[in-house]
């Protein structure tokens, strides 16, 4: 980990130096503002061994947790340890304004799906409730336009701080079996990480909010954040909701089956086994069996 570190800084500042060369050469001292930032930040990290992060899509950057992907096991874990926590985290817009949309598109649901899993995790907590709810107002007022319009710094630079807020409550441990559906995709079949949560999530609500009283109430929270129906039985806010983010990812171009993005029926044995095994099984709102899981699979084929 720490020579990562210390690569991570190295490049940084290495860049800074490569950057600022560039711009004294073609006179473009417009550039010479976020390079300065990049040279004084990577020396200062150089001199005070601060680790330092910057954004371009997920933001498990700024968590204690990192996740591997062990190609030969065909799983995806995390490892977590409060040392893992950056000191300094750099959001700067401009990072992220040649992001691919799909990639823009997926990471921001990946935001979505740490907010809405944090809010309604057996872990729930207060404070992973307000980070939350704070990161689903941002994404639900910026997710479409930064993705749509990569010139808006601040639908970009509201999207980071999102990514940013939604992360806090996972690294309290709320987070849910979306995530626990999505990492054996990407261990098994290579799909991105916030493209398997856009279609496992939906899903996901559905099965939750029908697991009893309080577990609905937790979503009517945020079906009343994005203008949707609150009242009526569990099942029908989970509903309305996932109808709501089902939507919003046809708007983005993402997939929303997963046979779209490679997954075979005679996968889902395999999957379930690794949706079961996963560490985020154990905080879900609802208990979830392996035939649970393996018709969310199925629904979410
Ligand atoms: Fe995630």
């Amino acid at each position: 980990m720490k020579g990562k570190i210390d690569l991570y800084v190295g490049s940084v500042t290495f860049a800074g130096f490569i950057a600022l060369l560039a711009a004294s050469r073609t006179q473009r001292t417009d550039l010479l503002d976020p390079i300065m930032i990049a040279v004084l930040v990577g020396l200062a990290c150089l001199a005070q061994r601060v680790p330092v992060f910057l954004f371009r899509s997920s933001a498990i950057s700024v968590s204690f947790a990192a996740v591997i992907k062990d190609r030969d096991e065909h799983i995806k874990f995390q490892v977590a340890d409060l040392p893992m926590y950056p000191r300094l985290a750099v959001l700067d817009p401009e990072s992220t304004r040649t992001l691919p949309p799909q990639l823009a598109a997926a990471t921001g649901m990946d935001a979505m799906t740490h907010a809405i899993e944090g809010h309604v995790s057996s872990e729930w907590n207060p404070h992973a409730s307000a980070y939350a709810l704070g990161a689903l107002r941002l994404i639900r007022d910026n997710l479409e336009q930064a993705v749509a319009h990569p010139e808006d710094d601040d639908a970009r630079g509201n999207m980071l701080i999102a990514s940013n807020l939604a992360i806090q409550p996972t690294s309290s441990g709320a987070i849910g079996i979306a995530h626990s559906l999505s990492h054996p995709c990407g261990a098994y079949y290579d799909v991105p990480h916030g493209v398997a949560n856009a279609i496992n999530l939906p899903w996901v609500i559905e099965f939750n909010a029908a697991g009893g009283e309080p577990i609905a109430d937790r979503y009517r929270e945020i079906n009343e954040l994005f203008g949707l129906e609150v009242g009526g039985p569990g099942d029908q806010v989970g509903h309305a909701l996932a109808e709501h983010v089902r939507g919003i990812v046809t708007q983005l171009g993402l997939p929303t089956r997963l046979s779209e993005v490679g997954v075979p029926e005679e996968g889902i044995p395999q999957l379930v086994e690794g949706a079961e095994g996963d560490g985020c099984t154990l905080v879900n709102p609802r208990e979830a069996t392996a035939e649970d899981f393996a018709e969310l699979y199925r629904k979410a084929l």
